[in-house]
Order: C-alpha cells, then sequence, then structure tokens
C-alpha cells in the first residue's frame, strides 16, 4: 500500500458522507463540474465534481480524471495546489487555497514585482514537468495566496506533454505554452504593451490566432453579451 492512502481511504470515507449530507459551500460552477469547498479533517479542501445529469456526467469524470493527471504531474510545484487525488473516481479533492483570485485581489496588491516573478516562476516550474495551461488570461484562474504568494489552479484546458511527443502534442504543447507566457506578460503590465522591459519583451511572442481573437473579440463580446453577463455574475456572488 503506497504512503498516504490510509489517509485517502479516510478522507473518502468522511467525504462520501459529508457531501450527502452537507452542500458545503459553494464556489463556482462550470461545463463540466461544480466546485465547492469543505471544512475536512484534512484542513478546507475543494472539491470538484461532475454534475449529476447523464450526457455532462460523463464528460466531467473524464475531465477530471485528466485533470487529476495533470496535478499528479504537478506534484511538488510551488504554486500549484496539492490535489488528495479523484477519491471515488468522480470527486477531485485539492489542497484550498486561502485568499481572493487575482481578478478581485489585482487593484490591492502590495508587491506587484514579487507577484509577477513568482508567477513566472511557477510558469516555468509547470512547463518544465511537462504541463501548459492555457487559459491563463482569465484572472479567476490565478489565486492570490497567503503572504501574496500566486497559485494556478483550473487545468480544464491545459496540455500535457506526451514521451514520446508525436508532432501534434509537441505542437499543442509549444502553442498553449506561449499563450502561458503572452497571457503573464499582459497580466504583468495591465496590457500596456509599449512598457515592456527588454527581457520580457523577449518572451512576448503572439500568436496568430491571439491576433484573430482580438479582432473578433469586441463583436463577439457584445454579440453574446460577454458584459451584461460579468455584471451579473459578480452581483450573484456579492449576494
Ligand atoms: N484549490 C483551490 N483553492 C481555492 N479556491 C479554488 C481552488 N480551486 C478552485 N477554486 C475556486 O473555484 C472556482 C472554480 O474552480 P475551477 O477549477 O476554475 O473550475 P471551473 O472549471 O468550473 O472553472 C475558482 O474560480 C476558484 O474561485
Ligand atoms: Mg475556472
Amino acid at each position: 500500500m503506497k504512503a498516504g492512502d490510509d489517509r485517502r481511504a479516510a478522507l473518502a470515507a468522511w467525504l462520501r458522507d459529508e457531501v450527502a449530507t452537507n452542500p458545503g459551500t459553494l464556489l463556482g460552477e462550470g461545463y463540466q463540474a461544480t466546485v465547492h469547498r469543505y471544512a475536512s479533517p484534512l484542513g478546507d479542501v475543494v472539491v470538484k465534481r461532475p454534475h449529476e445529469s447523464f450526457p455532462r456526467r460523463r464528460l466531467g469524470i473524464a475531465a477530471l480524471r485528466r485533470e487529476q493527471r495533470i496535478y499528479e504531474r504537478l506534484e511538488g510545484v510551488a504554486g500549484i495546489p496539492k490535489s488528495f487525488g479523484l477519491l471515488d473516481d468522480r470527486y477531485l479533492v485539492l489542497e484550498s487555497i486561502a485568499g481572493p483570485s487575482l481578478r478581485d485581489h489585482e487593484p490591492h496588491l502590495e508587491d506587484r514585482e514579487r507577484f509577477f516573478t513568482d508567477l513566472y516562476g511557477t510558469i516555468a516550474a509547470m512547463h518544465a514537468a511537462g504541463v501548459a495551461h492555457g487559459d491563463l488570461k482569465r484572472k479567476d484562474n490565478v489565486l492570490v495566496g497567503p503572504a501574496e504568494r500566486p497559485y494556478i489552479i483550473d487545468f480544464g484546458v491545459a496540455s500535457l506533454r506526451k514521451h514520446p511527443a508525436g508532432a501534434w502534442n509537441s505542437m499543442r504543447f509549444a502553442w498553449f505554452a506561449q499563450l502561458d507566457l503572452n497571457a503573464w506578460v499582459k497580466l504583468k503590465y495591465r496590457r500596456n504593451m509599449s512598457e515592456l522591459s527588454p527581457e520580457d519583451a523577449a518572451r512576448y511572442r503572439p500568436l496568430w490566432l491571439e491576433r484573430i481573437a482580438r479582432w473578433i473579440r469586441i463583436p463577439w463580446q457584445k454579440l453574446t453579451l460577454r458584459r451584461p453577463r460579468q455584471r451579473w455574475r459578480q452581483r450573484r456572488r456579492e449576494r
């Protein structure tokens, strides 16, 4: 039996009871999973689980299995929450990071320079471990933990480098890794791209898909009522 299996089994037993009786604190609801926080015997944990309805449930379980594999690859990387595994093949249990998202906290960062240096370190370590996130531009996916330490979450679309990697896997990985660096630069400079230091300018390489995305973003946002939806979600969170 592997070290930690006992703890994991105890956590699974506790979680089965807890989920049946306590709704937990809702943190998010995406296409494939819902996310809650629970106070567990091992401290606060975040539980990501699939939706109950049939087609979404199958998809959700597959997505969570994949996300767990990614967390396994990233074990020990500073700035990535620890995973306790996919318990009962349906609950992805993660260390809960105490702190707001970068979206909520950005105006209050005390040491922006250090925050983004640390975040860069996590991105570089993540890439070295064979994971490229692909959705870091979204400020909800970066959390500001205790002592203003950055944490990266939500590997729902991430790319996992295979060994050996075929051509398609290598290409997708390189593409996502560059997307991560570009997102980091944009976040760090708040999109003021004329202010990049020479070092950061060398890290930024806009991809043709991003250019197209920028070009269609504004009409698309209008078409999909993105702003009103964001405001509505924000109000719902504040309630
Ligand atoms: N490890 C964590 N610690 C604290 N909060 C978390 C953690 N993981 C997720 N969350 C919260 O739950 C929300 C949804 O989780 P996420 O993994 O982004 O799911 P989704 O795929 O639905 O976007 C996040 O935006 C964040 O607020
Ligand atoms: Mg998310």
